[in-house]
């Protein structure tokens, strides 16, 4: 028994490609697994400690508000003012995600009518797809394409779309792309909301994890408050995958609509989790630039033996993600069965995130550098 709504979706890629490896491992394969943004290592030990100091304390085993503590709301605006320069009121203007998947999944229930339309990219975060379709909204596609920089041209949405239109889904760093917005591109955003009246929900769950320098927040751009919200993981950032703490900040109407919709289906995220993610955001600039060191290590392994390859990988500037086009030219999804029956590697095929990703296969650097150059080997006996 189930809705027609979970019908109407594709199946959850990860959930689709875990069924397939749980197969082969059982069959005594070993699997390299460079699929799922899923991060390898622990969070620093300190942010571990917070978790047992605080077992202690009183409440924190009962119910949280679906809003998030005060601390940890005014832990996230300290770092959002530190990195973005931008300052936010933590009781108006942030309240907490469990996860961002949580939040990018539900917020067209929080904020459409049935029959909107919401726009999002693609190649894209199958949530943005899920949550369009849970809210019985009609999903339309921005295609993000190499030769934009895989940023969407919202010149090309059709005006009686836009017009029907309640929100836009904008990510980055993207995944699965890499690429980073600019911003003029936010600046362009913030006006076309205001002409059509949308609400921006920008994903920035890979904002922290860059090589160069901090990629732009949408949230610095003058209008920005006034037309969305940006959703933030910790999950990348610090490390923190099972802990399902984010956030959604900006715009303070939105902010509240959130928090009155999630009032109704959940009770916050456990307090001891909060505060201690409230302490890696108040003193985790170091635990992040260890971490944005190790992603760079991995990232130049893989990209430089993959090129020894033959294989044309771009080298992102930001997020976790190699994106490129197979390397014979052939279908996502072949590509990546051959690469896991034959060399027991886990690629995520781009066809996974939507139609315009067909031909281009995703790596994940959530995986050790020995266990990373290893898969390399591998791959070169395709
Ligand atoms: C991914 O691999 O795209 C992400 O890790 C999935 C997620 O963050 O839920």
């Amino acid at each position: 028994m189930r809705s027609s709504r979970l019908d109407r979706l594709p199946p959850y890629l990860f959930a689709e490609m875990e069924r397939k490896q749980a197969a082969l491992r059982a069959a005594g394969k070993d699997l390299i697994d460079l699929g799922i943004g899923d991060p390898d290592q622990p969070p620093a030990p300190e942010f571990r400690r917070a978790v047992t100091a605080h077992l202690d304390d009183p409440g924190v085993h009962q119910y949280s508000s679906s809003l998030g503590i005060a601390e940890f709301r005014a832990a996230a605006a300290g770092w959002i003012g530190r990195s973005s320069g931008v300052t936010l009121d933590p009781a108006r203007q942030i309240v907490l995600g469990v996860g961002s998947k949580e939040l990018i999944g539900h917020l067209p229930l929080a904020f459409t009518e049935p029959g909107d339309v919401v726009l999002f990219p693609e190649p894209g975060y199958p949530p943005y797809r899920s949550g369009t379709i849970f809210a019985l909204c009609e999903p339309y596609v921005m295609p993000l394409r190499a030769d934009r920089g895989f940023l969407p041209d919202l010149g090309a949405i059709p005006a009686d779309v836009a017009r029907r239109a309640k929100m836009i889904f904008v990510n980055y760093p993207n995944n699965p792309t890499g690429a980073v917005a600019t911003r003029a591109f936010y600046e362009q955003l913030v006006d076309f909301a205001l002409r059509y009246k949308l609400l921006v929900v920008s994903d920035a769950a890979y904002i922290d994890l860059y090589y160069e320098e901090r990629p732009v927040s949408f949230l610095e751009v003058p209008g920005a408050l006034d037309v969305g919200i940006e959703v933030y993981s910790m999950t990348k950032t610090f490390s923190m995958a099972g802990w399902r703490v984010a956030w959604a900040a900006g715009r303070p109407d939105a902010v509240e609509t959130i928090r009155a919709f999630k009032a109704n289906v959940d009770s916050g995220q456990f307090m001891v989790l909060q505060k201690a993610a409230a302490e890696a955001l108040k003193n985790g600039e170091s635990a992040v630039r260890d971490i944005r060191a190790m992603y760079r290590r991995r990232r130049d392994l893989v990209v430089a033996g993959l090129r020894k390859l033959g294989w044309k990988v771009p080298s992102p500037t930001a997020s976790i993600y190699l994106w490129f086009s197979t390397p014979d030219g052939s279908a996502s999804m072949a590509f990546a069965d051959r690469a896991l029956e034959k060399a027991g590697v886990v690629l995520t095929p781009g066809v996974g995130f939507g139609a315009q990703g067909e031909g281009f296969l995703r790596i994940s650097l959530t995986t050790p550098e020995e266990r990373l150059a290893e898969a390399v080997g591998r791959l070169a006996k395709l």
